[in-house]
């Protein structure tokens, strides 16, 4: 398996890289090479990394091969990770970010056409990960576009562990969890669905509202302002959790969050990647139809997703799609 890691040298790219390494995303029987593409500033760091990935001798590691062309890292890819990206630095405009991102997953996602394996399947984390997704995907007309997603499963993640706090419920037991949405703090993580040990259970709606919702979608910056730095572990242990559901498939009974491309299922407009409740039986994801949609979720989707909708509006002033 041919895994493209993109940012490698960054903080998310440190705690992800050897995660892979070790047979976390896809086990211990798939032999994994890795491509890493970096900035030609941060190459030396992406080799020092890759020095400490050959010091732990992982018995499934391949071949590294790091570079600052796309078209390399690209090469026969069948997993491609896009974590770097132009963060939003003080003063700077949504436009400008927008812009600033097309410039990278523009050309990423022209080279991911021209270069990776037939069978791609691509995560794109770095922010605004969902129209950065969106623009990779529409600059690589050869790949389905079912084969392009932005990550949600952090947020997923994040609400599994708050609903466990509040419940002293165990992860493990917790099920139906939906973030919907923009990877954003209009992002709406949804408990209507949620049980525990397969059951329905009473939820207190103040609680969820005021409380949970805003913690799970605060909690990138609350970690911000705690460490210092933006959520890097479990960042890429969210990375490694959406990549093995998608290619081995989600648990029977279950659902995960991901952000893909809209087939205008729940009123989300087509063509938009946003999150959803989805599965995997590891072909491509699958939205969970059917589900039953309250006055408040409607009101939160809806929200969401109109910020989804600026965001392609803009980009598509810029000529990016
Ligand atoms: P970082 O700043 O530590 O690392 C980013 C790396 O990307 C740097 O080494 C930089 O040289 C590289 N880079 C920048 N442009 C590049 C390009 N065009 N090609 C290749 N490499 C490039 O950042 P960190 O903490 O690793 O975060 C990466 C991204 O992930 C950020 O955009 C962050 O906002 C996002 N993020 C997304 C989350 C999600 O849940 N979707 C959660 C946490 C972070």
């Amino acid at each position: 398996m041919i895994i493209t890691v993109t940012g490698a040298a960054g903080q998310i790219g440190y705690a992800l890289l050897f995660r892979i390494a070790s047979g976390a995303m896809f086990g211990p029987d798939i032999p994994v090479s890795l491509r890493l593409l970096e900035l030609p500033q941060a190459l030396d760091a992406a080799e020092g990394v890759a020095m400490e990935l050959d010091d732990c001798a992982f018995p499934l590691l391949g071949d590294i091969e790091i570079t600052d062309d796309a078209d390399v890292a690209f090469e026969g890819a069948n997993v491609a990770l896009l974590v770097g990206s132009r963060p939003r630095t003080a003063g700077m405009e949504r436009g400008d970010l927008l812009a600033a991102n097309g410039a990278i997953f523009a050309p990423q996602g022209r080279a991911i056409n021209d270069n990776a394996a037939d069978d791609v399947r691509v995560l794109v984390v770095g922010n605004p990960a969902n129209t950065n997704a969106l623009i990779a995907s529409a600059n690589a007309p050869d790949v389905p576009s079912a084969r392009f997603s932005a990550m949600t499963r952090l947020d997923h993640n994040r609400a599994l562990a708050q609903l466990s706090g509040a419940t002293g419920a165990p992860v493990s037991a917790i099920s139906r969890v939906t973030i919907w949405g923009n990877h954003s703090a209009t992002q709406y993580p949804d408990l209507s669905n949620a049980r525990i040990e397969g059951e329905r259970f009473e939820i207190d709606r103040t609680w969820v509202e005021q409380d949970f919702i805003p913690t799970v979608a605060g909690r990138g910056a609350a970690i911000i302002a705690a460490r210092g730095v933006s959520s890097a572990a479990s960042a890429a242990s969210a990375a490694v959790d959406h990549l093995r559901d998608w290619v081995l498939g989600t648990p029977v009974g279950d659902w995960t969050s991901a952000a893909i491309v809209s087939d205008g299922s729940y009123g989300v407009a087509a063509g938009l990647v946003s999150s959803f409740p989805v599965t995997s039986d590891g072909g491509d994801w699958q939205i969970v139809e059917g589900l039953e949609i309250d006055e408040f979720s409607r009101g939160r989707i809806d929200a969401s997703v109109a910020e989804l909708a600026e965001e392609r509006a803009a980009v598509e002033a810029l000529g990016l799609l």
